[in-house]
């Protein structure tokens, strides 16, 4: 019998998050153009008694262990499709920033679905696997596929896309997290009374990514949710300048935030606009990644 089985899942970043207006339901249309990090959470699967979930790594004080843990319900939702109950442990290695903008608790679900899935041999098939995806959350099923995609609907709607080079980015962490839905809320308070357009890819955006042109990316990166990340967290401005100064070829917030993304031109100069950062004293912690990063993978 397998004693347990370990899979690895990457971060994201968001390099254009186009916003339309909020739907009937709450959520808001997207399209969304995600790029994998090679920043990665593990979650390990052990047979045990019954549901339980430990962690280790930064901030884990700050993610529930009862079964609101997005990685649970994936436990959960896996085993009551196929009948059996989930006498799982999974526990949670974190590397990626927790509540961060670049998809930690849903790499942690992505995680322990195919971590699960390979534990109790359930035979389901990849789309089987990435609608429960989507169910779990909007940003679930990339988490699962990795590489570059965009996303349709509210985000859960993969097309892979081509990357034809590796693209070298600095994170700067920031001191505590922002919840998605608040930031969404803020998003609709700011744009409230105006025409929010369908949201719609940038062709320049991915002709950039195909062509791997760091230039070429950093003069179209473009995240919707940024004016409503800065409102509720003005601080961040300052870090987004900092890596400006320091050579970044562009800045953003990654996702919903806090986390702030630099796109630099090769390896060295990221380091160097990660140690200005740092120096800078407007962020906590500073990561460097590469991208694009495969996606959820057994290890
Ligand atoms: O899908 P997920 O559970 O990750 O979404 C978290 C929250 O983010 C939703 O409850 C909603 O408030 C907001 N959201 C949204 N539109 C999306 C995705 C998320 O409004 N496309």
């Amino acid at each position: 019998m397998t004693e347990s089985v370990t899979v690895r899942v990457p971060a994201k970043v968001n390099v254009q998050l186009a916003v339309g207006a909020a739907r009937p339901d709450g959520f808001h249309d997207l399209a969304n153009v995600f790029l994998a990090v090679g920043l990665y959470d593990e979650v390990t699967a052990t047979p045990a008694d019954t549901l339980r979930v430990t962690a280790e790594g930064h901030d884990v004080d700050q993610i529930p262990l009862d079964r609101t843990n997005l990685a649970a319900r994936a436990a959960e939702l896996l085993a009551a499709r196929h009948g059996i109950e989930p006498r799982v442990h999974l526990h949670i290695t974190k590397d990626i920033p927790v509540a961060g903008g670049m998809a930690g608790g849903s790499a942690d679900a992505a995680g322990a679905l195919l971590a699960c899935d390979a534990l109790w041999s359930t035979g389901a098939s990849r789309d089987e696997l990435l609608a429960l995806c989507a169910e779990l959350g909007s940003d679930v099923p990339f988490s699962l596929v990795g590489g570059a995609a965009l996303g349709r609907g509210r985000g859960e709607l993969l097309t892979p896309l081509t990357v034809g080079g590796a693209f070298h980015w600095v994170f700067a962490v920031a001191d505590g997290g922002l919840s998605t839905p608040a930031v969404y809320r803020e998003f609709d308070r700011l744009t409230a009374g105006t025409d929010v357009p369908a949201p719609e890819a940038d062709p320049r955006l991915l002709a950039a990514l195909e062509s791997g042109d760091a230039t070429a990316l950093a003069a179209v990166l473009a995240n919707d949710l940024q004016p409503a990340a800065l409102s509720l967290r003005p601080t961040l401005t300052a870090t987004l300048e900092a890596g400006t100064a320091a050579g970044a070829l562009a800045a953003l917030v990654s996702g919903s935030g806090p986390t702030t993304a630099f796109l630099a031109k090769n390896a060295e100069a990221a380091r160097e606009v990660a140690a200005a950062l740092l120096a800078s004293g407007t962020c906590r912690q500073v990561r460097v990644a590469d991208s694009p990063a495969e996606g959820a993978t057994v290890l």
